[in-house]
């Protein structure tokens, strides 16, 4: 008798901007494709789908993410948050609405991994993380302020082929100080943070 054949798909439950949702997927199904595809979430971009240019970034328990290097199966029983969870019903997250108020785009294809990136490296730096160009990355030294070039630097995994660099830069850090003005009670809940 000849061995069964492996299945090549599974049920799998993703926790995605605070719900559950059940789907059958092809172990090779990327999140990216299982969102965009099966769950109509198409919110989240694909631009090179092989890791390069930062439009499928999402957050998996707070942490950026592509999408596009993330098997869905591998994703169960994280937090997923995408573009569609940073709102709190009608009100953006201070990261989307500086993007808005300052044109942090063109034809806005970058614009979702943009913010999504934007709202982890500004939750990066408040917990102290050094980038590539901290002048001092010893423990004890306090944190650099959110530079330009601490912005560049933290965002250069985020492309945009319009090339509206300058409006993002400016928007990622007034999203920072819209943030860092704000309580945590003020704050819009991403749904990992308010699961
Ligand atoms: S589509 Fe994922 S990094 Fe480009
Ligand atoms: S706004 Fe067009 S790719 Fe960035």
């Amino acid at each position: 008798m000849a061995p069964a054949t492996p299945s090549t798909h599974s049920a799998i439950s993703l926790n995605i901007n605070g719900e559950k949702r059940t789907l059958s997927v092809d172990h090779r199904t990327t999140l990216l494709d299982a969102l965009r595809e099966r769950l109509d979430m198409t919110g989240t971009k694909k631009g090179c789908d092989q890791g390069q240019c930062g439009a499928c970034t999402v957050l998996l328990d707070g942490r950026r993410a592509v999408s596009c290097l993330q098997l869905a199966v591998a994703a169960e029983g994280r937090e997923i948050t995408t573009i569609e969870g940073m709102a709190s019903g009608d009100q953006l997250h201070p990261v989307q609405q500086a993007f808005l108020d300052l044109d942090g785009y063109q034809c806005g294809y970058c614009t979702p991994g943009q913010i999504c990136s934007a709202i982890a490296v500004i939750e990066e730096h408040a917990a102290g993380w050094p980038s590539a160009v901290t002048d001092d990355v010893r423990p004890e030294a306090a944190p650099p302020p959110l530079s330009a070039d601490e912005i560049r630097e933290r965002m250069s995994g985020n492309l945009c082929r319009c090339g509206a660099y300058v409006s993002i830069v400016e928007a990622v850090a007034r999203g920072a100080a819209e943030t860092q003005a704000m309580t945590s009670a003020d704050l819009p809940q991403t749904e990992e943070a308010a699961a």
